[in-house]
């Protein structure tokens, strides 16, 4: 818990049944993984990815420490999802895609390894009204 840094809970948008696959765009630290590990149960499949080797490395430890065998994570970014087409029932991800300076394409991505009738879940935070325009380059633009 001490490197979660969601911002809400995408299982709140619609349920994870047992025997689905999900995929964990950002998993950072990987506690939406080991909480989606639960939902699916063993005949499930949970992947995460990220871009930065260092947040994998603790989602590694903890997914080890929890003893998921139906977890993996790797190294990827959502712009360029390393998964087939078609591969998941369910993508997940939270407190990522404002981060994305690439937003259509990672988009494009999750619908591409998402399977038909496949759902996208997602928390994330966003600016209302017009104060992205008025500030666009300030640090309290990023802070708001
Ligand atoms: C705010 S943290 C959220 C981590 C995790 N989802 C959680 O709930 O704790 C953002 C994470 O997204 C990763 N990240 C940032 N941009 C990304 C991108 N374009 N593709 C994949 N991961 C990204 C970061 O490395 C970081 O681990």
């Amino acid at each position: 818990m001490q490197s979660f840094c969601g911002v809400g809970n995408p299982f709140k948008a619609g349920p994870v049944s047992e025997g689905e696959s999900l995929l964990d765009v950002g998993c950072g630290a990987g506690i939406d993984l080991i909480v989606a590990s639960h939902y699916v149960g063993e005949t499930g499949r949970i992947c995460g990815i990220d871009i930065t080797p260092e947040m994998l490395k603790i989602a590694e430890q903890n997914i080890e420490s929890m003893g998921l065998g139906n977890v993996e994570v790797r190294e990827g970014s959502a712009e360029s999802i390393p998964y087939e087409d078609d591969t998941f029932d369910i993508v997940i991800s939270n407190g990522v895609l404002n981060l994305s300076t690439r937003k259509k394409m990672a988009f494009l991505e999750i619908f591409r390894v998402l399977g038909p009738g496949g759902r996208l879940q997602f928390a994330d935070i966003f600016l209302e009204g017009e104060r992205a325009r008025e500030t666009p380059c300030t640090l309290e633009a990023w802070s708001d």
